[in-house]
C-alpha cells in the first residue's frame, strides 16, 4: 500500500513512522509512505498557504491552489481515496479503516488553521474524517491514528502472532483482564481458573470476563453485539448482580 500525505509539518510524522510495526513493514516494502510538504506547491512568491476568510472573522484558511496543485502533481491521473482530515468529518472507527485498507493507495490531507476552502471540500476531496470529539491543533495526528490503524489490516503488516492477536478483537468485545508472572504480586493473586491449565474453563472465563467489561464500561458497543443465548443467561446474572465476575 502507498500512502501519500500531504502536510505543513511533515517532520511530525517521523517519530511514529519509524518505529516499530510501521517501520518494519516499510523496510519490508509491504508500504510506502511518503509525506509532502504543502509549501512546495505553493507557487506565489512568498509560498501562502493560508489566507484571511472571505466574509471576515477570525483566524486563516487555508488557501486552494497549493492543495489542488500538490494532489494533481502527486496522483499524476492515478485513482485513490482523497482524504482530508477535519474535525468536521465522520467519525473514523474500525470498520472505516478495514474499508480503506482495501485500496492500493490512499491520500491524506492534513487541514490546518480554521479550514481549508470550501472548494478543496466540494471538488477535491473524497473522503472526510475525524478521529473523535475534541479538537486538535491540525489534522497530523489524526492522519497518523488512521494510518496506524489502517495498515494494521494490510496484509503482511502484522506478524503471524500480532495477526493471531487480532482476531480476538473481530469479535466487537474488550478485552477481559490479562495476567503474567509472578502468580502472587503484593498480595494480589492471579485468578485460580488461569492456572488450572483446563483449556475449556480459561476460555469461558476469558470470554466472560470479555462480556462483563464491554457490558459494564461500553454499553453502546454492547447494544449492537450479537450474543449468544449462553452469553444472555450470564449477562443477566451480572444484571441482577448475582454473578461473582468483576471486570470492571
Ligand atoms: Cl481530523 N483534525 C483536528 N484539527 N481535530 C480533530 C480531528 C481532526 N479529529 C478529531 N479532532
Amino acid at each position: 500500500m502507498q500512502i501519500d500525505i500531504l502536510t505543513l509539518f511533515p517532520a511530525m510524522f517521523l517519530g511514529p513512522f519509524q518505529e516499530s510495526i510501521l517501520k518494519r513493514a516499510q523496510q519490508q516494502g509491504i508500504l510506502l509512505i511518503l509525506l509532502h510538504q504543502l509549501r512546495d506547491y505553493a507557487f506565489d512568491r512568498h509560498q501562502m498557504t493560508d489566507d484571511a476568510p472571505y466574509g471576515g472573522g477570525k483566524g486563516m484558511v487555508m488557501k486552494p491552489e497549493p492543495i489542488f496543485n500538490a494532489v494533481e502533481s502527486i496522483l499524476d491521473g492515478e485513482q485513490a481515496p482523497i482524504i482530508l482530515m477535519t474535525p468536521q468529518g465522520q467519525r473514523f472507527d474500525q470498520k472505516a479503516a478495514i474499508e480503506l485498507a482495501q485500496y492500493p493507495r490512499l491520500l491524506f490531507i492534513c487541514g490546518h488553521y480554521e479550514g481549508v476552502d470550501e472548494r478543496v471540500r466540494a471538488h477535491l476531496v473524497t473522503d472526510e474524517y475525524s478521529i473523535g470529539d475534541y479538537v486538535l491543533t491540525g489534522g497530523e495526528l489524526a492522519a497518523m491514528v488512521m494510518v496506524d490503524a489502517i495498515t494494521r489490516f494490510v496484509p503482511g503488516v502484522l506478524g503471524a502472532l500480532e495477526s493471531a492477536l487480532q482476531d480476538s478483537y473481530v469479535s466487537g468485545l474488550l478485552e477481559g483482564p490479562q495476567y503474567t508472572r509472578p502468580s502472587d504480586f503484593r498480595g494480589w493473586a492471579v485468578p485460580e481458573v488461569l492456572r488450572s491449565g483446563n483449556h475449556a474453563a480459561i476460555a469461558q472465563w476469558q470470554h466472560q470476563q470479555a462480556l462483563c467489561r464491554t457490558f459494564r464500561r461500553r454499553p453502546d458497543l454492547f447494544a449492537q453485539m450479537a450474543l449468544t443465548e449462553q452469553d444472555r443467561t450470564f449477562i443477566a446474572k451480572i444484571r441482577s448482580n448475582l454473578g461473582e465476575p468483576n471486570a470492571e
